[in-house]
């Protein structure tokens, strides 16, 4: 009914964005830009409202712009450590509520690509590698921003796995691996959510690019997965008219070069037909109807602020990922007098993730940076939030007992280690869009300063901040490792508690940490010739002037993921390949057993087993399940297929039953695209990673 009384600029209009507005209000159609990344205009004369969008992925961003605040989470990756959905639903819900105070409709944030590439600078905007754990988490993340009426999103749709040529490069893969893997996540995020926009992404896949790419869009998204959103495009990633339409892109973003004025004379010459114009405007103010635009319209206010705390705390608690804990080091106990936190700007702040995600931290960067480099841009400059683990230790530990020294010395480093009952040096890795890690070493003289602290005192604690696995050299030589991630606004506080033994950790690692670069896939990056290369304004050049060269197509190169199937954990177990810690391990200040396992088989699987907390404190352990296939599937050596969270009381034991839907263990079979069950004999098992799995169980499926 709306459509019908929509004249065609109107219809237009929707499927377009403004141009680049970041942090501007500038007036466009009559509808005033928030200051997000982008937006479609209000059609007053009919009540549609304006969508206003902003990126979003940990927290909403580009607050500081418009003099407003947001709360800024634990990065995607280290939030996915706690495989608990509930967490993930609370996490969007709050991204919601802020985008909607802040007067935005749509989140552009559920990041779900897997990581191929680890050293990818987007690793932290991500869920990790399983297509199950990814795509559960980020569906709740989703479901929760829709649950503030805003419109949900994922992205960036698919196989954008590098960030390096980001704009040209082509990644071959085959369809199976698509499916089963980086699709796969898609799927199920889509699932939970129903999430009304997917963003494709900048690069080719297999040849097209992927906001043109009738497989990608009409095929799997649009058929396959039954998405009934619209497809926008990634800002600037449109790359043609008539094909992008045919082959399923619904919205060209941030401005108007192929889906504007251009689309408008498609449709009148017939070259896009009238049914399809109002099929990409049927998607969009669907939409809007079903997220409850219409209904709950956009009313800004003040942030609840104490509230978005309390949420940050509590995530952050449960994606600490406790790594090593020798001779329980850890927690600190009271005999501990004095601590010294050396390095990582830890009087100062935490670090965050960069780029279009970026979460302006309050008050300023905590850690100015010196000034830019010609030419540079946003994205390539760290950003600290002012919440200072030396702070948050002092309150927790008592203020004369902890004292901080830079670590810029190694050898006063050291000399103050020395004299300190414990020391804990910081370790990070800076990430951003727009850029790769060159490795998962740390960088600078990181490694060397955790070595000369370690050699000095025997209770030294390293605490990384990276939102990426990291190489550990000198793992041997410290008593603890603690995994932060880029913990949020209030991070700190967190690590203090799990530190002090408040809280007992229990985060599990989303992604494997191998013990260096030569054992990934690809040892190195697959970097883009200079033709290729250019994903920024060159110095002095005009935003839209690049936008328009990067929308005319780069010079293709090639990336080939003939790693396939083996992505994360599948890779090392099928290249028996030992790592430095496995995907879903993390430690606790407790200990488990598990036993009595029972497969039940028929509609899908019914796994039941027994988790004894052993040790002498409360804990929850994150119990997981996973399968082999008969030989004949193909498959990599096993596939996580269900987990679950399992509160224990010291002593305390209980049953666990998972339920596995039956198309956890199917496989897609290519030439008929479906997905089949392989008959013949599976081995299921249980336990506490991916790599400790004391219990299995063969069961025969037909
Ligand atoms: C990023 C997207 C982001 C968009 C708008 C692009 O450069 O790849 O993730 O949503 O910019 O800021």
């Amino acid at each position: 009914m709306v459509i019908k009384e929509m004249t065609l600029d109107e219809r237009i209009s929707l499927l377009h964005g403004q141009g680049f507005s970041f942090g501007q209000q500038r007036p466009s159609s009559g509808t005033e830009s928030n200051g997000g990344a982008g937006l479609t205009p209000a059609i007053p004369r009919l009540g549609i409202p304006a969508i206003q969008m902003a990126d979003s992925a940990y927290g909403v961003t580009r607050g500081a712009f418009m003099g407003r605040y947001s709360t800024a989470l634990t990065n995607n990756l280290g939030a996915a450590s706690s495989w608990d959905p509930q967490a993930a639903f609370e996490y969007g819900q709050l991204i919601g509520r802020e985008l909607r105070d802040q007067g935005y409709s749509m989140s552009l944030g559920g990041g779900v690509n897997l990581p191929r590439e680890p050293r990818n600078g987007r690793t932290f905007e991500y869920q990790g590698e399983d297509p199950l754990l990814a795509g559960t988490l980020d569906g709740n993340v989703e479901k929760g921003v829709q649950s503030e009426h805003i419109i949900g999103d994922l992205k960036h749709y698919a196989i954008n796995d590098q960030e390096s040529g980001r704009n040209a490069v082509n990644a071959n893969i085959s369809a199976r691996a698509m499916r089963e893997t980086d699709l796969r996540a898609f799927e199920i995020a889509l699932k939970i959510s129903d999430a009304g926009g997917v963003m494709c992404s900048y690069n080719r896949v297999n040849g097209d690019f992927a906001c043109e790419n009738n497989y990608l869009l009409n095929d799997v998204l649009k058929r396959d997965f039954k998405f009934q959103g619209f497809v926008l495009s990634d800002w600037g990633g449109t790359h043609s008219t008539a094909k992008a339409s045919h082959n399923g892109l619904d919205m060209e973003q941030p401005g108007e070069t192929f889906f504007g004025d251009a689309l408008k004379k498609a449709v009148e010459s017939g070259e896009v037909s009238q049914a399809e114009l109002d099929e990409h405007v049927h998607r969009i103010l669907r939409t809007i109807f079903a997220t409850g635009l219409f209904d709950h319209p956009v009313v800004r206010q003040v942030p609840d602020v104490d509230g978005g705390y309390a949420i940050a705390e509590k995530i952050a608690e449960k994606s600490i990922v406790l790594l090593k804990d020798s001779n329980h080091v850890l927690p600190l106990s009271a005999s501990v007098r004095s601590i010294v936190l050396i390095g990582g700007h830890a009087d100062k702040g935490v670090i965050t993730g960069g780029g279009s995600a970026q979460v302006n931290p309050p008050g300023g960067n905590a850690v100015p940076p010196p000034p830019p480099a010609p030419g540079e841009r946003f994205g390539r400059r760290e950003e600290w939030l002012p919440d200072a683990p030396l702070q948050a230790f002092k309150a927790r530990f008592g203020d004369s007992n902890v004292s901080y020294v830079s670590g810029d010395d190694p050898a006063a480093a050291a000399a103050a280690a020395k004299n300190a009952d414990a020391a804990i040096v910081f370790g990070y890795q800076g990430e951003s869009e727009g850029m790769d890690l060159k490795s998962l070493d740390l960088p600078d003289v990181q490694n060397k300063l955790i070595e000369t602290v370690a050699a000095a005192n025997p209770k030294t604690i390293v605490v990384l901040e990276t939102g990426s696995p990291a190489t550990m050299p000198w793992i041997d030589k410290v008593s603890g490792v603690i995994e932060a991630w880029f913990p949020g606004i209030r991070g700190s506080e967190a690590l203090a508690k799990i530190v002090a033994g408040d809280v007992n950790p229990t985060g599990k690692l989303a992604i494997t940490f191998p013990k260096s670069d030569a054992d990934l896939p690809h040892p190195t990056l697959v970097l883009p010739p200079p033709e290729s290369e250019p994903h920024r304004p060159a110095p002095g050049q005009n935003i839209s002037e690049f936008m328009a060269q990067m929308q005319k197509g780069l010079p293709a190169f090639q990336v080939q993921y003939d790693e396939g199937l083996k992505v994360g954990y599948k890779w090392y177990d099928a290249e028996k390949k030992p790592v430095l810690f496995p995907f879903g391990f993390g430690l606790s200040y407790t200990t488990y057993a598990y036993s009595g396992l029972s497969v039940k088989t028929g509609d899908g699987l019914t796994v039941t087993f027994t988790v004894k907390n052993t040790g002498h404190r409360a804990g929850t352990e994150i119990a997981q399940v996973y399968t082999s296939f008969p030989e004949s599937a193909g498959e990599p050596p096993k596939r996580l297929i269900g987990w679950a969270r399992v509160e224990l009381a010291p002593g305390e034991s209980k049953p666990v039953t998972i339920t596995v839907p039956q198309d956890r263990y199917t496989v897609y079979d290519e030439p008929s695209d479906s997905w089949k069950l392989v008959p013949g004999s599976y081995n299921i098992m249980a336990g506490s990673s991916s790599r400790d799995l004391p219990l299995a169980k063969s069961v025969s499926l037909q």
